[in-house]
């Protein structure tokens, strides 16, 4: 299927469902539950974000959806089908570029479609047609290392596009970035999505982020991870920089940091309670240290 900006694919596929799934490591000869008892769902075309602190198993459950890792338990189903290795149906777009140095931007866009067996011709047309989507067709001769972070990302993700997935995984992909390339990137990335349909799994823990980009969210509890609450993103569409001041999207940040908070808190072990916090304001006083230490 050619993705043309004059005929944009309408999403009936991406359907993915997450069904009680468990997932536990063997570190230092003991199993570790990573996540336990995770359900979640995402519609097709829908953009969808897991949230929640380090160490949750965001990771591992986005793992789970690319066929990387499989379930103890549970199963990962796309459009019923249940997820067993990776495969072209899923674009897969992780913290750090990985794009071949020695090519091209358009030749890394091009990998995937060559190793399809998808003439030059054609692999040519859909590389250009999705890197004019993401800004990028002046910088097709490019090599990666003379782009900028923010442009190898989106390099990035136009190569995981270039197959035509029914779904977008992406683990925090925006996180090594500065915070204005960042906020950039959210943009355009809501504008492709907006165009071609596509499922969108989004791993982060910036709240805004998810807010910005998401239909709906999963926050997860810590360490192992559950999911704790979903909440629907009632922002209009298409999504703009101002809705960030609205007091609609204040209202789910303000909800969301304090669903996360908790977790945080319990992230960070049992000696850091409230009162742990509260004694971080102590006022030491003219007798200085001695005075609170003794
Ligand atoms: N390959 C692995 N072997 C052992 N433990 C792992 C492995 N991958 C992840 N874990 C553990 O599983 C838990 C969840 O990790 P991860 O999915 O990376 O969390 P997150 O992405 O939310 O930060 C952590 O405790 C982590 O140490
Ligand atoms: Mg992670």
């Amino acid at each position: 299927m050619t993705i043309a900006t004059t005929e944009l694919p309408c999403a009936v596929r991406g359907h993915m469902e997450a069904r009680n799934v468990a997932i536990r490591f063997t570190s230092n000869g003991k199993s570790v539950s990573a996540v336990h008892g995770v359900s979640f769902h995402v519609k097709p075309g829908e953009f969808v974000s897991l949230i929640g602190p380090s160490g949750c198993g965001k990771s591992s459950l986005l793992n789970v959806a690319a066929g990387f890792v499989q379930p103890s338990s549970g199963e990962f189903l796309l459009d019923g089908a249940r997820v067993e290795r990776p495969g072209a149906d899923r674009g897969v777009v992780f913290q750090q570029y990985s794009l071949f140095p020695w090519m091209t931007v358009r030749k890394n866009v091009e990998f995937g479609l060559k190793i399809q067996g998808v003439s030059p011709r054609e692999r040519e047309t859909r590389a250009r047609t999705l890197l004019g989507l993401a800004g990028l067709l002046q910088f097709e001769n490019h090599y990666p290392d003379q782009l900028s972070g923010g442009m190898k990302q989106r390099v990035g993700i136009v190569r995981a596009l270039s197959t035509s997935p029914q779904v977008l995984l992406m683990d925090e992909p925006f996180g090594a970035l500065d915070s204005q390339t960042r906020i950039v990137m959210q943009e355009i990335l809501t504008n492709m999505w907006q165009r071609l349909r596509i499922s969108v799994l989004f791993i982060t823990h910036d709240i805004d982020e998810a807010i910005f980009l998401s239909d709906r969210i999963y926050v997860m509890t810590a360490h192992p991870g559950r999911i704790k609450a979903e909440i629907v993103v009632p922002l209009p569409r298409p999504r703009t920089p101002e809705m960030t001041s609205s007091p609609e999207f204040s209202a789910l940040v303000h909800s969301i940091k304090a669903l996360i908070r908790e977790e945080s808190l319990a992230a960070m072990g049992g000696e850091l309670q409230q009162g742990g916090l509260a004694g971080l304001s102590t006022e030491v006083g003219p007798q200085g240290i001695a005075e609170v230490i003794q």
